[in-house]
């Protein structure tokens, strides 16, 4: 038997155009997805899923060289489908699970290598945040291709998510980014050089606990992502949510269309503002990060 967990994240800056190369800073979150295996006779799961995540299992246990015959017992309060990296959580659980499995002692840089298997499966070309985020606490930065690096934070930011209540389909919002940036090169490519220098404006942002700055750089990286097409009329509302109430900056999280947004807070007075008037049917909390 092996076990191991993987952590929720929230991508903070550059989503989307991390997959074209910029960096992005994100992190992790404290709600965990933990997964058990167990030698048996075929390969199953104690959860109703799709064909998709055998497929990512059997990859990700593969790249252990283990055979695929085995049940894996998952356990989480990670939305999937909600921008918070369920996928990349499990990706992250399994490989722990299954290095577990072959008497391995791995580090969270080699973790997140075996779990990027599953997350190709999964979203056909990723950039790799996600299963890196997944697999450490605290804020990275991180670009392809490059050794994520730790940032230190002044102050820890305290944030508040919810969810839209729509599912985005991360394969289908990074084809059409993709596709937006071989119609219009131009234009992609001048928006990739703003979000790059705002991405290297957050990390200083981050390490002098400046706060106000770092909300403004969130309001502008949305106004980017909307220029990419993919926020939704969801999100947009609740973006409106968090700045009415007295939030510094709200964004969405991960790959859009649907999914999570997040807004920085100061205090937790604004948390509760904001949380009064979300949707109690929708998934929404507080974090610190940080
Ligand atoms: O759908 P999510 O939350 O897992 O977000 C993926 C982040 C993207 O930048 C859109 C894709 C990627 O691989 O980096």
């Amino acid at each position: 038997m092996g076990e191991g967990a993987g952590f929720a994240k929230a991508i903070l800056f550059g989503e989307h155009f991390v997959v074209q190369g910029t960096h992005a800073l994100g992190a992790s979150l404290s709600k965990e997805l933990r997964v058990k295996i167990f030698p048996a006779e075929e390969l199953s799961l104690n959860i109703e899923t799709g064909p998709i995540v055998l497929e990512a299992s059997r990859a990700i246990l593969s790249s252990f060289s283990l055979p695929e015959n085995y049940r894996i017992e998952v356990d989480t309060d990670i939305p999937s489908g909600a921008g918070l990296g369920w996928s990349a959580a499990y990706s992250v659980a399994l490989s722990r699970a299954a290095a577990a499995e072959r008497g391995f002692s791995l580090g969270w840089r080699e973790i997140a290598r075996h779990a990027y298997e599953g997350e190709k499966v999964f979203h056909g070309n990723p950039s790799g945040i996600d299963n890196t985020l997944s697999s450490q606490s605290g804020v990275v930065l991180f670009r392809r291709d490059e050794e994520p690096l730790p940032v230190e934070l002044a102050t820890p930011l305290r944030v508040v998510v919810a969810d839209s209540g729509r599912t985005g389909s991360t394969k289908e919002l990074v084809a059409g980014v993709s596709l937006l940036k071989d119609e219009k090169p131009e234009y992609f490519f001048d928006l990739m050089d703003r979000e790059e220098a705002l991405v290297m404006d957050a990390k200083r942002a981050l390490e002098q606990g400046d706060l106000p700055l770092l909300g403004r750089l969130m309001n502008r990286n949305q106004e980017y992502l909307r220029r990419i097409g993919v926020s939704s009329p969801e999100l947009e509302a609740l973006i409106e949510v968090f700045r009415d109430e007295g939030a510094l900056g709200a964004k969405l999280t991960g790959a859009g269309g649907g999914g999570c947004a997040i807004g920085l807070i100061e205090s937790k007075k604004d948390a509760s503002a904001i949380l009064q008037r979300i949707d109690k049917n929708h998934l929404v909390f507080e974090a610190q990060i940080g």
